[in-house]
């Protein structure tokens, strides 16, 4: 441990905030993609001892089948509980019946592109959801040791040229996913400030990294290079998002979780700003030397076809992460040069997990082994 390291957590043990030892996480959304990767991080590489319980409504954009190798070796020390945030009895059944002591809440409807086409479905489980848990957690009084919220860089709108999004920018959030998630944020923070709810908050950029349901830019791209389909770039591809590996994403909110005072937000980011046109070139670019050529033996870029825009398309989104390196010396470990790669491997030695996905074969097997809770 470097001497800066040691320093920081002596300060938070100080604090009396590192390490809180909870005993029945709530994880929200755990089969979707960030909510599983995270899962697996808790229980494989930190020092947690409790139990997860996976509350999960199986929307689309969850797979039970992500946490399979979970499932399998840890036993009772994780439960899957098929219910929706917008119960609320089944929500305060799940607290009481698990005794929740922390809450970590991911699941939500997360596709801007869906959002825009129905923005019904945002509203009900990313604000009325989070609301229901909310108050579940706030009627187990001090038993509550923490509830930490998921967001996104996206409630701060969109950046010009220049600029970061840090903790102190004002919400401008234009899509009905962002505004879904903003108004969940201030619900969030308003049951601190209230009731006292020992409420974190991390804003996060676009994650990558296995397990993302091939709707998001850069599976769907893999998997369309891959298979060379058209590769459909929004616009003229000049919008610039901020990467991030999703578990240097899941290490942030654990630490976070652990170490953060009550009340505190904090943004994190890839320090990894691209031009979604050139995102898409480097990931063409490794799929060429991965994967088999193309029947055609031409480049994959030359699937890339532009279609129109996004409506409301932000342009840019940076972050300024330092806050969560000086105050809890989180660092990421993977950059986008190897983290992008890795990806592509995963995928294509994956190709089982994504026929499930895409084929609607899961879903029957979500019907089979998850009727309807009772
Ligand atoms: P995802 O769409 O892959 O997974 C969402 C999960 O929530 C799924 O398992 C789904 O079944 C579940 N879910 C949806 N509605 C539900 C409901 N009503 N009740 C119970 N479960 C429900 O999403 P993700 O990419 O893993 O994102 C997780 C969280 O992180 C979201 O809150 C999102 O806003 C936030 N976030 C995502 C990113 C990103 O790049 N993906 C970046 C920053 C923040
Ligand atoms: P996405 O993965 O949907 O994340 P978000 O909208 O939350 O940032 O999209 C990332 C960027 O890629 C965004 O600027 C929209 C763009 N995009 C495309 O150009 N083509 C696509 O098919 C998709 C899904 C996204």
């Amino acid at each position: 441990m470097s001497g800066m390291m040691y320093h920081m957590h002596i300060m938070n043990t100080d604090k009396g905030n590192c390490h809180k030892a909870f005993r029945n996480i709530l994880v929200t959304g755990g089969a979707g993609f960030i909510g599983s990767n995270f899962i697996r991080h808790v229980l494989a590489k930190t020092d947690f001892k409790g139990r997860i319980i996976n509350f999960d409504a199986l929307t689309y954009a969850g797979n039970p089948r992500s946490l399979d190798d979970v499932a399998a070796t840890y036993g009772e020390r994780y439960v899957f509980v098929h219910a929706d945030i917008r119960d609320a009895e089944a929500v305060r059944k799940a607290f009481s019946e698990y005794d929740i002591d922390c809450v970590i809440h991911f699941a939500a409807e997360s596709h801007v592109d869906r959002s825009i086409v129905s923005p019904d479905d945002f509203v009900q489980t990313n604000i009325v959801g989070t609301f229901n848990l909310l108050q579940s957690a706030r009627q187990r009084g001090d038993s509550l040791l923490r509830f930490h919220h998921v967001s996104t860089d996206e409630v701060f709108g969109s950046l010009g040229a220049t600029g970061f999004f840090s903790e102190t920018t004002p919400y401008q959030p234009h899509s009905p996913y962002s505004a879904s998630k903003a108004a969940s944020d201030h619900l969030v923070r308003a049951f601190h400030d209230t009731y006292g709810l020992p409420i974190t908050i991390t804003n996060c950029s676009n994650n990558y990294g296995p397990y993302q349901f091939p709707e998001k830019l850069i599976p769907l791209m893999i998997l369309n290079a891959l298979e060379g389909k058209p590769l459909p770039v929004y616009g003229e591809g000049l919008n610039i998002r901020d990467w991030l590996h999703v578990e240097d994403h899941c290490a942030a909110i654990w630490t976070v979780l652990t170490c953060a005072e009550d009340g505190s937000t904090y943004c994190v980011g890839g320090r990894a700003e691209m031009r979604n046109i050139d995102v898409v070139k480097r990931i063409c670019s490794i799929v060429d030397r991965l994967a088999p050529p193309l029947e055609s033996g031409a480049a994959r870029e030359t699937l890339i076809t532009h279609v129109a825009d996004r409506l409301g398309h932000d342009q840019r989104y940076a972050i300024d992460c330092s806050k969560l390196e000086r105050d809890l010396g989180w660092r990421q470990a993977h950059n986008a040069d190897t983290g992008f790669e890795e990806t592509v491997r995963w995928y294509l030695s994956n190709m089982e997990w994504v026929d499930s996905v895409r084929s609607g074969e899961y879903r029957k097997w979500i019907e089979r082994n998850y009727s309807k809770r009772g």
